[in-house]
């Protein structure tokens, strides 16, 4: 049985998310919001923000897939698409689990702009900024992590560990 190093509890990880809501919430106002959960991986930390936000917020969802194991391969693949209908003339925001190289980012900005939403922000639980290839920053995250490869609410090494209701980090021997 591996050992976690747990590095963020619920609590806290929960705590953050709702200053993370109120603070778009004083953004858009009552404005119709459209939050795009990147699945799987940010499916915890969306159903968080979106029962945190006090304004008009709708969720939509959308799938992509660089990583295998603990390396991401660089090409994104499109496994889900969104409606654009959805996004189109929309204030939408991002809800990515964690920003690496920056590359899934970059692949979904690009892909939601090009449905010309009315407006774009993305929001991420992680940001590994160290490890970043592509210029790119969510405009809001929870967390600055070190270059750690991180498990748990939502965030998997090969589909395993997303049930774990923290974050945390496998220990090797
Ligand atoms: P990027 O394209 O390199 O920025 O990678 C972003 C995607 O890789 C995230 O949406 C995750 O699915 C996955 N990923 C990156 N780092 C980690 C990690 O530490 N744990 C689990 N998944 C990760």
């Amino acid at each position: 049985m591996e050992k976690i190093r747990v590095l963020y509890k619920e609590e806290e990880i929960i705590n953050r998310t709702k200053e993370i809501a109120d603070e778009l919430y004083s953004k858009y106002g009552d404005d119709e919001v459209v939050f795009v959960c990147t699945l799987k991986g940010a499916v915890f930390f969306a159903c968080d923000l979106l029962k945190n936000y006090k304004g008009d917020g709708r969720i939509e969802f959308l799938r992509v897939s660089s990583y295998e194991g603990e390396s991401s391969t660089g090409k994104i693949n499109l496994k889900l698409p969104l409606d654009a209908e959805k996004i189109n003339g929309k204030h939408v925001v991002v809800v990515e689990d964690i920003v690496d190289t920056g590359y899934t980012l970059e692949f979904i900005t690009d892909y939601i702009n090009d449905m010309y939403p009315a407006s774009l922000i993305t929001c991420a639980l992680l940001d590994k900024k160290a490890r970043r290839v592509v210029s790119i920053d969510p405009d809001y995250s929870g967390f600055i992590i070190d270059d750690l490869f991180v498990i748990g609410y939502g965030l998997d090494y090969d589909q395993k560990y997303r049930n774990l209701p923290y974050i945390g980090v496998v220990e090797k021997d």
